[in-house]
């Protein structure tokens, strides 16, 4: 391996130690990440409990019985109660009208208890993902997904953060890794990754571009980049021979393959390449819960004027 590839990284926070895999690459640790921040949380929100009078609360949204979306409803529970958040559950039935999501959500959203709503996407066919966004009370959307703090974060005043871009950019903080000024590239541009993603390493002072399918020479924009976020949710789309050596590599990808979890980037053969990656699983999914349990204290704090 040439010395230059090698990621260095000095002043690491406490509790992160730079690990590196045998090909050489800097693990980017986003579980542990994950775990300080989740630490800093539980920490926060058990002081402004005593200080308020009550916890933050949490209300979580599933509708239909989709597998994957009961893992994550329940792993955000679990982590909720983990950090001193109170959770409130509300599950409802795959047949369930668009009328009955937005009633639940306005009784949801005049409950002082609750300081951030969640409804877990995707929701049935049946039901228009925008309508319900769009009746989730602003001020508890902790999912940053209604068009209020869409443009906020468009307008760089945004009260909440979108969980998966923040996580990588907390990532990316912790580890000490400099975006100002680099080439990034993200690939994949839905509302929930990409969009926001390319927001928030412009706000960082990156140099971005959003590669998608219809993108034209993607393994060219990929070698020219030095932090890639991939976010296609489709493995082996970018592969060892389209990074450089210097490349900074963010799996966003979550992908099931047979019992097996894989993000879109095949981590064995691409580590021995490059000079950063987030392993999946174990990158930047933890990263999303904790940065969801971090926007709910911060909902709680101007609930409460603190
Ligand atoms: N489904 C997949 N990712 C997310 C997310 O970040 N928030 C919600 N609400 N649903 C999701």
């Amino acid at each position: 391996m040439s010395t230059d590839r090698k990621l260095n990284p000095v002043n690491l926070p406490a509790g992160i130690e730079a690990e590196y895999t045998p090909g050489g690459a800097l693990i980017l640790d986003g579980k542990l990440c994950a775990k300080l921040l989740r630490e800093e949380v539980r920490l926060e929100a058990q002081h402004l409990t005593d200080v308020v009078g009550r916890s933050p609360g949490l209300a979580v949204i599933q509708v239909g019985e989709d597998p994957a979306s009961s893992i994550y409803v329940n792993n955000k529970k679990r982590a909720c109660e983990a950090a001193n958040i109170r959770s409130f559950s509300y599950h409802l039935s795959e047949d369930a009208t668009l009328k009955d999501v937005l009633d639940l959500i306005e009784s949801i959203n005049n409950t002082p208890e609750v300081d951030g709503i969640l409804v877990q996407l995707p929701l049935p066919k049946h039901i228009s993902e925008q309508l319900v966004i769009n009746a989730i009370d602003p001020g508890k959307d902790v999912d940053c997904f209604h068009p209020l703090n869409v443009a906020a974060l468009f307008g760089r005043n945004q009260k909440f953060l979108p969980c998966t871009p923040a996580g990588v950019m907390e990532i990316l903080r912790r580890y000490r890794i400099d975006v100002a000024g680099k080439k990034a590239l993200v690939i994949g541009r839905s509302n929930i990754v990409g969009k926001p993603m390319a927001l928030l390493l412009l706000a960082a002072n990156a140099t971005v571009t959003v590669a998608h399918s219809k993108t034209v020479d993607l393994s060219s924009a990929c070698r020219n980049a030095d932090i890639v976020v991939v976010a296609a949710g489709q493995p082996g789309l970018v592969g060892a021979d389209d990074f450089n050596e210097r490349a900074v590599v963010i799996d966003v990808g979550i992908n099931r393959v047979g019992r097996k979890v894989v993000g879109d980037v095949d981590f064995k053969s691409v580590a021995d390449k490059v000079a950063a990656i987030t392993p999946v699983p174990g990158g930047v999914g933890p990263m999303t819960i904790a940065m969801l349990l971090r926007n709910t204290l911060t909902a709680f704090k101007e609930h409460n004027d603190l």
